[in-house]
């Protein structure tokens, strides 16, 4: 059975205290806190396990290497993949940057992305067409936030190379129909890139009924450690994408004159990686297959549909994106007040939001702000807090009024 108060108590953080209030965490979408499993799985290695992988031939080095691995099949089984398609990266930027960079593009080539993309799923693909007299196109967005789909098959050309389109926006919390977005992309034979960041904390992922090409995330934001993401692809573009970093660990045989790469993975990951973050990563994984990531989603929803309630009661709140199909984000302003205000006054109260523009400038072209108060829920949160965040914001609104 799911309940907030036990998962709450496996947190260490959440019991702090933040100017003398209860800490109310709700900027997730940034980063999530992480469960006590996960930080003892990190200690644990370093205290019993610490030892690099895939080299060596004594006992703590194959330990690692197995435990390396086996946390690979965690990720796999937990977005529904084959184990051979997941490539650690250090994060989901790390991730598009590698398909940007290594990408079989042709001179010329167009990438089509949406107008609420992360700055991650914007600045790569415009650096390649900077560089390669590319063209970068965008599906507009509605005054609701949600995308106009129905533009997308006039922007595809015979000059598209790829879609790459968040799954979730970070900013606005709105689910974007990917599945649509793939069918269209594969009746013009286009392949599609899906940045999950704001999506695997929330909802599960199955990469295979997606069936997009690429899908890619991060650790942190997953009650997981910061500098791991995954880079998901389909086998056939294992040999395909070619490789933007090379070194120790991915290689059958060097000479000065040429290099065999091994197959798979491997081939993607150069260098030490981030072992710890990884098994950390597989823990996390764990813990949130204890809780049921349908409770997750389920207990997420209750909160964010009282807690837009609540602020649609507020006549000063303007909330950004108010529509139903939702993950648990919302953005909102206050009339004649300064997002940088209200999260300052917010945070005297013990409640931590997100200020500013979220690394989606274009969108706030779009509206015309300069940025948004964003509340972003994780499965520890409750209605209680949501409570004491209404009470705080009404403070905050009559301080600033
Ligand atoms: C939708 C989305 N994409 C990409 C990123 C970048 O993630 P990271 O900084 O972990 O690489 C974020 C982070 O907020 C995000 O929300």
């Amino acid at each position: 059975m799911f309940d907030v108060n036990t998962i709450l108590k496996d947190f260490p953080i959440l019991k702090k205290q933040v100017n003398g209030k209860p800490l109310v965490y709700f900027d997730n979408g940034a980063t999530t806190q992480k469960p006590k499993t996960v930080i003892d799985c990190i200690s644990k290695y370093y205290s019993e396990q610490n030892a690099n992988i895939h080299r060596g031939v004594h006992t703590l080095s194959r330990e690692a290497t197995i435990l390396f691995e086996e946390a690979r099949k965690t990720v796999a089984h937990f977005i529904n993949a084959d184990e051979n398609e997941i490539v650690f990266t250090s994060g989901t930027t790390d991730s598009i940057n590698m398909v940007a960079g290594g990408f079989p593009f042709e001179k010329g080539s167009e990438i089509i992305i949406t107008e609420m993309e992360h700055h991650s799923n914007i600045l790569p693909w415009q650096l390649w067409c900077e560089r390669n007299k590319g063209k970068l196109k965008i599906i507009p967005i509605h005054a609701d936030g949600t995308l106009k789909i129905e533009e997308l098959k006039d922007l595809i050309s015979i000059n598209t190379a790829l879609i790459a389109v968040t799954h979730v926006s970070n900013t606005l919390g709105i689910i974007n129909p990917v599945e649509e977005i793939v069918l269209i992309a594969k009746q013009h034979n286009i392949p599609v890139l899906i940045d999950g960041a704001q999506s695997v904390p929330h909802q599960k992922v199955d990469v295979k009924e997606l069936d997009a090409d690429f899908f890619v995330f991060s650790a942190h934001k997953l009650y997981a450690p910061t500098g791991v993401g995954v880079l998901w692809m389909k086998k056939k573009w294992m040999n395909s994408l070619q490789l933007t970093k090379a070194g120790g660990g991915t290689i059958k045989t060097v000479t000065f004159e040429r290099t065999e790469y091994v197959e798979g993975p491997s081939k993607f990951e150069p260098g030490t990686p981030n072992i710890e973050g990884v098994l950390g990563l597989a823990e996390a994984i764990k813990y949130i297959d204890r809780v049921g990531m349908d409770n997750i989603s389920k207990h997420e929803h209750t909160l964010l549909k009282y807690a837009t309630e609540c602020l649609n009661e507020f006549p000063e709140v303007e909330i950004y994106g108010n529509t139903t199909n939702k993950a648990a984000v919302i953005s909102f302003n206050v009339k004649g007040a300064h997002p940088f205000d209200v999260g300052t006054l917010l945070d005297k109260y013990g409640v931590a939001v997100r200020t500013g523009h979220h690394c989606t400038q274009p969108l706030m072209s779009h509206f015309g702000i300069p940025g948004t108060v964003r509340v972003s829920f994780g499965m520890y949160n409750s209605i209680e807090e949501i409570n004491i965040f209404i009470e705080a914001l009404k403070k905050s609104i009559k301080m600033l009024s």
